[in-house]
């Protein structure tokens, strides 16, 4: 793995932190009070390599709310937000978002998920930090804008290393969040996770167990997030963390073989349907729909011996699959999962269309289907055109493109996205004088189909006359 250019560090960076009056004011409240305080973690490690950041944490030896509550007085009486059981505090300011803490010990201790929580010296602060990259810090003090650097962080920034500051166990006990935390940061950064501390995660992986959900889906969700999230599922399956938190997943793996017809291993695959639908789109819920589109294709797998092997109906059982795996997650179980659920749903719809002609009236069902979730729809399709086979996989394209010509040639003639009936339930009953009835049902969906089939236009002149010709084929009489 290459480290992104883009990510050396330079210690000239510092400089642009240190000469933000916000910080200076940090500095000059913190040192009239007689304190002694540093920026420590992501905002110093994310100046150096040039990333934005806007939360700037404060570390402070002593009281971090007392320090908050000089600098808001300082800074215009700005509020602050103070989160009592965990000792911190909370400024905002502007785009910034400041948090103030007191130097601490704090460390997870056996099954229970409630830190223990102790005052410490700046330097036990810094211990216990999840990485040497993240353990840097800033002076606020007489040496303003100095790199304090125990760890050498630094040389880990530069060599793109993933180490603890502590023996790996010590601080993956502490909390084992940051087993999916060193995975992350390997994503993100293109980092290597340094190899003493890659076995203990391996030893480690299922004390992640104590962690709560949310906190697992909030770094499994920025994996999904970063440019090749596949690196991040890779180290995920390789240390066995997968394998808890993920098990559906897991159970694509694998490519087997009968009477020497194999199929492809649809946990790779899955993986670079994931990476391929990337570039195309920063929405974390269609890089979900590419995570579960395949995924009841295990529940769903036959063999048979004169055709192969089939996953018959998997998209039907997967979004089904879909609300548990969303529950189970503390994913939102709102239009976003319904979202999900319509794509793996429909995720075989444009390329099957291509297996016959396609057909005007298939398009116009998809079109209706889909609704506005088309492009996602297509943006999901094209992603999934894996194959080793370039014969494959060109015929493929080539396919979809057809569709794609087709669906805008039928939309614009037939103005069939978010479709609404030409004619309304309503407007039957008036019609003929009736109550809520199935004839009402059968006019109402008969109208529909002769649209989709093109026999009828989409239009409400044409639907009409069909309502009053199926309304006497039915036996029903005008008002
Ligand atoms: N930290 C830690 N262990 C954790 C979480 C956080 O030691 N499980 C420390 C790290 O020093 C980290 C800092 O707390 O840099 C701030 O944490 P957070 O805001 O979660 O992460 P960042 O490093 O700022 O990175 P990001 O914003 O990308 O999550």
């Amino acid at each position: 793995m290459v480290k992104s250019a883009s990510y050396v560090p330079d210690i000239k960076r510092l400089k642009g932190a240190t000469d933000l009056p916000l910080v200076r004011l940090i500095s000059e409240v913190s040192r009239s009070k007689g304190r002694e305080s540093y920026i420590i973690g992501g905002f110093v490690r994310d100046t150096l390599i040039g990333r934005i950041v806007k939360d700037i944490d404060v570390v402070t030896v002593g009281s971090g709310i007392e320090l908050a509550k000089d600098i808001a007085k300082e800074m215009g009486h700005l509020e602050v937000h103070v989160f009592k059981n965990f000792g911190t505090a909370m400024i905002k300011k502007g785009d910034y978002e400041l948090e103030f803490v007191g130097a601490r010990k704090e460390s997870y201790r056996s099954e229970s998920r409630k830190p223990i929580v102790e005052d410490g010296t700046v330097q036990e602060d810094q211990e216990r930090r999840d990485f040497t990259i993240n353990a840097l810090g800033i002076s606020l003090n007489e040496d303003y804008g100095a790199l304090v650097d125990p760890f050498n962080g630094l040389e880990d920034l530069r060599n793109g290393v993933i180490r603890t500051p502590l023996e790996p166990d010590r601080t993956y006990s502490d909390d084992p969040l940051r087993m999916m935390r060193a995975i992350r940061f390997a994503t993100q950064l293109g980092f290597q996770i340094e190899e003493e501390s890659f076995e203990s995660i391996k030893r480690n992986a299922y004390r992640i167990s104590i962690v709560s959900q949310e906190r697992i889906t909030d770094e499994l969700n920025k994996i999904i997030l970063c440019e090749v999230p596949s690196i991040g599922f890779k180290l995920l399956d390789e240390c066995g963390l997968l394998d808890i938190i993920f098990p559906e997943l897991i159970r694509l793996k694998g490519a087997e073989t009968r009477l020497g017809i194999g199929h492809k291993d649809n946990f790779y695959h899955t993986l670079q349907v994931l990476d391929n639908i990337c570039p195309h789109t920063d929405d974390l819920f269609l890089r979900w729909a590419a995570i579960l589109h395949d995924i009841a294709k295990p529940a769903t797998k036959r063999f048979y011996p004169e055709t192969g092997w089939t996953f018959h109906g998997h998209e039907v059982k997967g979004a089904r699959m879909v609300p548990g795996i969303f529950r189970k997650m503390k994913l939102p179980l709102d239009s976003k999962m319904k979202f999900v659920q319509q794509l793996v749903l429909l995720h075989l719809r444009p390329i099957a269309l291509t297996k016959e002609e396609i057909t005007d009236s298939a398009i116009r069902r998809l079109l209706f289907d889909a609704g506005d979730d088309l492009e996602a729809l297509m943006t999901l399709c094209r992603a999934d055109i894996t194959s080793k086979n370039d014969h494959k996989v060109k015929r493929y394209l080539h396919n979809y493109e057809l569709v794609l010509q087709k669906l805008a040639e039928v939309e614009e003639k037939d103005r069939l996205r978010n479709w609404q009936p030409p004619v309304t339930g309503e407007e039957i009953m008036t019609y003929f004088n009736l109550s809520p009835c199935r004839e009402v049902g059968t006019i109402k969906n008969q109208i529909k189909e002769a649209i989709m089939d093109g026999e009828i236009s989409n239009d409400r002149e044409e639907a009409l006359g069909l309502m009053k010709r199926l309304g006497k084929e039915l036996g029903l009489a005008p008002k």
